[in-house]
């Protein structure tokens, strides 16, 4: 593996993991912006190299994503910041979706009990109350330098005169044409007029979003929240029976929120705190392997793999009963990343053979009752640092066009628990503590991440990919921090996921060796082959004080540095 890895070092694109190709690396001196698309990471590092700092160009890139890559990229969705000051100060901002203020607990269950299919993660009724631009105008005001404009206007600009589409973009909104039309009676968003398939190559041209983008420039958060922007979603709620109202979007508030610091070895990990379970769980992830000689045991040898499954599976377990809105529920954050409860929780692992999840349950603290999203890293040339997660929850969220508007709306909804022990869309299973109210934030797997070592920056990642995000996350961190793998080859690494329930193992098919998954196996293991695992976006910061970016090669990611 070393001598695959020193290649990559020399910048070489080369072919390794069986199928996939691995992307060059990207190191620079003064910025460095990874995310998605390459016409977003473009305006991103316009931004920076126009003086804007890493706060500009987060907002810069959000606009640019809700245009390239409407998939997840948003103005109709919600997300969360992690920002590390050059002065080595922590933020994090909630701009996570909302449920309706005519929502309730059992709004996606029929008359005998039973979750409607479907029902909390598609069409009108999906919907929360979106948050990105209102987290955009929060982080801006704070920490913004340019102005509002110049960050606004490249992505009216894009939508205008249109974007080229790559690939993976024709092909996902190919795939979706049929929903689209579904859940848009009567209308023909991203749909060709002639009914032809989009073409890689092709421009793609949205004129109402480029109109909504200037109500945006103009009034900010108010040119979404209220105004045009604000009756044409309304309309297209009573239209199509949704129960978004003004006063929803009117009273829609983006939260910031204190950091979740976790400790490991030398490093410390900047994390977002409930209602993302993410932070969280990668403090419980990194503290339950702390002391296991992960160096020693390999990156991906059977003993890792089988400590990494084993922490998963507890973590998520708790998740399920104890994470939730911290606005609506207490979450006891603190036992849960006590260290002496999580050594406890592991003592039960063994190596000759796999714990089975229904004997895990989660932990009990007596005080208390109880896919498609996008990353992007962003680092400026004084040090800033952002690390932001923003979704429309499933790809193309709920598939609902805000008629005359232009911009697709979430399904975030079903990232609450519609009914407890029912699994959503991603087949997590939650309790009392995110069942829906009026106004709260449904619980989110999203997992921005900032590492600092000592009081110098170190690691900036993040990714999409529903429950797998924070295995991912998890993974990425231990392949750069434990096994020194470089930002590309971390992010390139192939990935698996254990969330508890089901009680099986997702490995990327065709990217690990069949030979220990049969070893695995034999453990008692249950391994079930799976698609691409997660689009990790990471900038590393390297003794010298360079920017090394890693693209993942899973999609059209993209490392820019200057
Ligand atoms: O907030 C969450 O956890 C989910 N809505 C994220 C969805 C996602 O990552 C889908 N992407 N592939």
């Amino acid at each position: 593996m070393n001598r695959i890895f020193s290649f990559i070092l020399l910048g070489l694109t080369i072919s390794a993991f069986g199928q996939q190709t691995i992307k060059p690396l990207v190191e620079a001196k003064n910025g460095m912006v990874v995310s998605t698309h390459p016409a977003a990471s473009q305006i991103g590092l316009d931004v920076l190299k126009k003086g804007g700092n890493a706060i500009d160009a987060a907002v810069a890139v959000n606009f640019a994503l809700a245009v390239c890559h409407p998939a997840a990229g948003n103005i109709g969705g919600g997300g969360f910041l992690v920002y590390r000051s050059a002065k080595g100060k922590a933020y994090t901002l909630d701009y996570r979706e909302m449920a309706p203020l005519a929502g309730s607990r059992d709004m996606y269950l029929d008359s005998t009990g039973k979750v409607i299919p479907g029902k909390s993660f598609v069409g009108i009724h999906s919907v929360g109350v979106p948050g990105a631009v209102a987290g955009m105008q929060a982080m801006h005001k704070r920490f913004g330098k340019l102005s509002w404009a110049e960050l606004v206007q490249p992505s009216i600009d894009l939508a205008r005169n249109g974007v080229v589409l790559t690939e993976k973009e024709a092909r996902g909104l190919n795939r979706n044409r049929t929903d689209f039309m579904r859940y848009n009676p009567g209308r023909a968003y991203m749909v060709k007029a002639d009914s032809t398939h989009w073409v890689p190559g092709e421009l793609f041209i949205q004129t109402d979003l480029a109109k909504t983008l200037e109500r945006i420039l103009a009034k900010k958060a108010r040119g979404f929240y209220q105004g045009e922007t604000a009756d044409l979603l309304v309309n297209e709620m009573q239209r199509q029976g949704g129960i978004i109202t003004h006063r929803d979007l009117k009273s829609y508030r983006a939260i910031w929120r204190k950091p979740l610091v976790s400790q490991f070895n030398q490093y410390s990990i900047i994390g977002m705190p409930p209602p993302s379970s993410g932070g969280l769980a990668i403090g419980q992830l990194f503290t339950m392997i702390k002391s296991y000689p992960l160096a020693r045991l390999g990156a991906q040898s059977d003993s890792t793999i089988q400590i990494m499954i084993e922490a998963e599976r507890r973590v998520y377990a708790d998740r399920a009963k104890w994470l939730g809105d911290p606005d609506f529920v207490k979450v006891p954050v603190k036992p849960l990343l006590d260290e002496a409860y999580l050594t406890q929780r592991m003592s039960s692992m063994q190596f000759v053979r796999a714990t089975k999840s229904s004997d895990v349950a989660a932990g009990e603290f007596p005080a208390y009752e109880s896919p498609e999203t996008t990353h992007y890293s962003i680092v400026d040339q004084d040090g800033n640092a952002v690390s932001i997660t923003t979704t429309l929850n499933n790809s193309y969220g709920s598939k609902v066009f805000v008629g005359g508007a232009g911009f697709l709306l979430n399904d975030e909804m079903d990232d609450f628990s519609a009914k407890a022990g029912v699994p959503n869309l991603y087949g997590l299973v939650g309790t009392k503590a995110n069942e829906i109210q009026p106004r709260k934030r449904m619980l989110s797997s999203m997992t921005p991440t900032i590492v600092t070592e000592g009081n110098r920056l170190k690691l900036v990642v993040g990714t999409p990919g529903g429950s797998t995000i924070i295995t991912s996350v998890f993974q990425v961190m231990l392949n750069s921090l434990v096994f020194g793998m470089n930002m590309q080859a971390a992010v390139e690494y192939p990935r698996f996921h254990h969330q508890w329930l089901p009680d099986l193992t997702r490995y990327e098919a065709k990217r690990f060796d069949e030979a220990q998954i049969g070893r695995l196996k034999s453990k008692m293991y249950e391994l079930t082959p799976s698609g691409n695992i997660g689009l990790v976006e990471g900038i590393l910061v390297l003794p010298d004080g360079k920017y090394q970016g890693g693209a993942d090669s899973r999609g059209d990611d993209t490392a820019l540095g200057y």
